[in-house]
């Protein structure tokens, strides 16, 4: 009977692809080809559809959670019986969390050969930074500005967890967030929306390559649309209100650029925006992203987000959540049970239209045909590739190249660093000398706790200096997991005294501090910002007995250090960098690579300045009015500057800038520069391009970043670079959402940080359209 479910199937979509064939003659190839494919693909999915009950349209529409241990008997009773009972009667579209070839082929046979139409599951998960292998988290890689590396970095991670069976990862996350207490600042790219957009491309770009059905390719998802990045306070899950000109200008740009570089799938978010959950905004799914922008993919909820409605205070109950989720857009329910239980009826009775049912159900579709799953539904289930490509040499290697471009050196001063190779006694302090799991950050779902080179490993290749490692302190006091609390150690110094003596007795101590991997991630903001723990009173104790410390820290968030800023010659930002970490850092520390990473994201002198940003506004009270004269935007008690400004970041050798000319054309301006590698080693150095549109009918912030080279110079190598702004960078969103270049004012900035070296002024006229 299977079979014969399955030939009517085959039947329908073949004959519906059999007209495909036809001449489309004038257009070129290339393009009519892909037409073709469209076309075919759309007739296809009419058959489909055409075929289709009411109640498999909702089945493609609701996506469960893994739900029994899928090596193990089916479940017979309970919640995990029902799922069971609805995956079997073709009601569910998609599952997460189901990994490895063993276990997709076993829920993927279901929905193919128990189901009356056989349609394929797509298979999520989260592969946030990393699948098996892990990669530095993405506020990590962020750090880099090296698209090529980024891209592949998501591309090694799509080959990974497509060779187990997952077709569609839910990432980039292109959250901007200016504040560093929102635990999941980690997960983006930092606070920036044109280096945002950058890395949002290159990461779609890297998981999806040139060929959804390719096995080594994912579909990915931009998330979480939007606004989740500004909740209140930095508190996960919190209410967002911002005004529309920070929606235009500085929230929704890395979706659109996702969008256009033909992301496949988005995420809505679980805040509620300007007193409407994103779950049910029909603004923003429908009017914004699948109308004005065309989206043609589909629209995920997040995880219950759609249950979380009542909480909200927006829907009475389950029925009127999925009412209200469907009308807005929402394609996709994740684990909160409403369209499988509600949408049947919501359709009979009127509330929500089939016809909106039939285009989620098309986008859906379109989406699993793009991966291929029609074509062949085990298309990824091969066990040769899976053992092949699983933590294999290539996904390891390109770890270790992305964890060493991620690294920040924040500060080194009398060039501590690098440290000698030969006769240096090197003392390793720290909760994270050792540590195995913490490096794996936070998402870390598909590998094994213990697997990261940790630094003492790292540093242990080195060998020919004395090193003497001491943990000094516990970060925390138990075994952390993802849905738990880390329980922080604010007790137990036993670890100092034979910390201290190992300090005393070396040249050199470096001090590996920061964060627990699960203390950065979803659900885990923070109200403060220093070390945690007893790691502060650790550092100062060990610098009383010797002040040649290097403090490399490991954390998922910019830190509040400015007491180790101004005690500590040298710190180095080594996040939680991935399975190679502890390699990358003991490179970075050696001089065998000289870092080049630049923060994409303010560091703090202290928590109350949050939310804190390079690009603000210049409020109508900027400056000093006189000594001690109060009245004007500021704090009686710290500085308005951050402790390191985004783009910070030193290297081993100097550049300097010089030679700034501006030059008018017809479709904006075109810059010059000159940058210089002064010192004595190669390097590389992120050249930085900010402007300011000095008036404007939406006032503009005092810097914005427009553009960006990551250039490599061998010592005293000079070179001239170009840059053109035109009215893509030159303009910005009017609050009514449109897109405006106007004339007056500019100043351009250049340097190797958001703190400038170079600037010039120059007025645009209107420009030619
Ligand atoms: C997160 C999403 C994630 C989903 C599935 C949610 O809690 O907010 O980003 O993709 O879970 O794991």
């Amino acid at each position: 009977m299977n079979i014969l479910k399955n030939s009517l199937l085959l039947l329908v979509l073949v004959t519906a692809g059999s007209c495909s064939s036809k001449s489309e003659g004038g257009m070129d190839q290339k393009a009519s080809k892909s037409t073709h494919l469209n076309q075919e693909v759309e007739r296809k999915i009419d058959s489909l559809l055409s075929l289709m009950t009411l109640e498999e349209k909702v089945g493609q529409m609701n996506q469960y959670n893994g739900f029994w241990d899928l090596t193990g008997p089916a479940p017979k009773e309970g919640d995990a019986a029902k799922k069971y009972d609805h995956l079997k009667s073709g009601l569910v579209g998609s599952m997460l969390n189901v990994t490895g070839v063993e276990e997709v082929r076993s829920v993927q046979k279901i929905a193919v050969e128990e189901t009356r139409l056989g349609i394929p599951l797509i298979i999520g998960f989260d592969v946030i930074h990393g699948f098996r292998t892990i990669s530095p988290i993405p506020l990590a890689e962020s750090a880099s500005w090296d698209l090529e590396a980024i891209k592949n970095s998501a591309a090694m991670a799509a080959k990974e967890a497509a060779a187990s069976g997952i077709n569609w990862t839910f990432a980039p996350m292109v959250d901007i967030s200016r504040d560093a207490r929102w635990g999941r600042v980690m997960e983006g790219a930092g606070e920036d929306p044109y280096l945002g957009s950058k890395i949002a491309v290159a990461r779609v770009e890297g998981f999806q390559g040139s060929d959804l059905a390719s096995p080594y390719t994912v579909a990915a998802c931009a998330k979480h649309f939007a606004g989740y990045g500004f909740a209140e306070g930095g508190r996960d899950y919190n209410t967002v209100d911002v005004g529309t000109s920070t929606l235009y200008n500085t929230i929704l740009p890395p979706f659109k650029a996702a969008k256009e570089a033909g992301v496949r799938t988005f995420m809505n978010a679980f805040n509620e925006l300007n007193g409407i959950p994103a779950t049910a905004d029909r603004f923003l799914q429908r009017e914004l992203l699948k109308d004005q922008w065309n989206f043609d993919g589909f629209v995920v909820s997040d995880w219950g987000s759609m249950i979380e409605m009542q909480a909200h205070g927006y829907a009475r109950d389950r029925k009127h959540a999925a009412e209200l989720a469907a009308n807005a857009g929402s394609d996709m329910d994740m684990e909160s049970y409403a369209y499988v239980n509600e949408l049947v009826d919501l359709v009979k009775q009127g509330k929500v239209q089939e016809s909106d049912l039939d285009d989620s159900v098309r986008r859906i579709l379109r989406v699993k045909f793009e991966l291929g799953l029609f074509e062949d539904p085990y298309k990824y289930l091969n066990e040769e590739r899976e053992d092949a490509i699983v933590g294999s040499k290539e996904i390891n290697d390109a770890a270790l190249d992305m964890a060493r471009k991620s690294i920040v050196l924040l500060k080194n001063k009398n060039n501590l660093l690098p440290l000698k190779r030969k006769g240096q006694k090197v003392a390793l302090i720290g909760p994270f000398v050792s540590d195995k799991t913490s490096p794996l950050g936070s998402w870390r779902l598909a590998a094994e706790d213990g697997t990261a080179i940790s630094l003492a490993e790292g540093m242990a290749s080195y060998e020919d200096n004395t090193l003497r490692v001491s943990e000094g302190v516990k970060l925390s006091n138990g075994s952390n997991s993802f849905p738990m609390e880390v329980k922080v150690n604010s007790k137990d110094r036993s670890g100092f005294d034979e910390a201290v003596k190992v300090a005393k007795e070396a040249d050199v101590v470096v001090m590996a501090l920061g964060e627990d991997g699960f203390q950065s991630g979803e659900g885990r903001s923070r109200a403060e910002l220093g070390l945690p723990g007893l790691q502060q009173e650790l550092l100062e104790e060990v610098y009383k007995v010797n002040k040649n410390i290097v403090l490399v820290l490991h954390n998922g968030r910019p830190l509040a250090i400015e007491w180790a800023d101004q005690h500590i010659p040298a710190i180095v930002e080594a996040w939680q960098l991935g399975t190679q970490s502890g390699h990358a850092i003991a490179q970075v520390l050696y001089g065998d690579y000289n870092p080049s990473g630049k923060l994409p994201v303010s560091f703090p002198r202290s928590v109350g300045q949050m939310p804190l940003y390079y690009n603000y506004k210049n409020t109508g009270r900027p400056t000093l009015p006189g000594e001690g004269v109060v009245f004007w935007s500021h704090y009686i008690d710290e500085e308005n500057t951050p402790l390191y400004p985004f783009g910070h970041g030193l290297s081993y050798t100097e550049f300097t800038y010089d030679t700034l000319k501006v030059n008018k054309h017809t479709d904006g301006v075109q810059l010059t520069l000159t940058v210089k590698n002064n010192g004595e080693v190669a390097g590389k150095e992120v050249v930085q391009v900010y402007i300011r549109d000095h008036f404007a009918t939406v006032t503009r912030p005092v810097k914005e970043l427009k553009a960006f080279e990551l250039v490599s110079l061998a010592p005293g190598e000079e070179r001239q670079l170009q840059f053109n702004l035109t009215k893509n960078e030159l303009g910005y969103y009017l609050n009514d959402g449109s897109f405006i270049l106007e004339p007056g004012d500019f100043t351009v900035f250049v340097g190797g940080s958001s703190d400038t070296v170079l600037e010039e002024t120059f007025t645009i006229e209107a420009l030619d359209e």
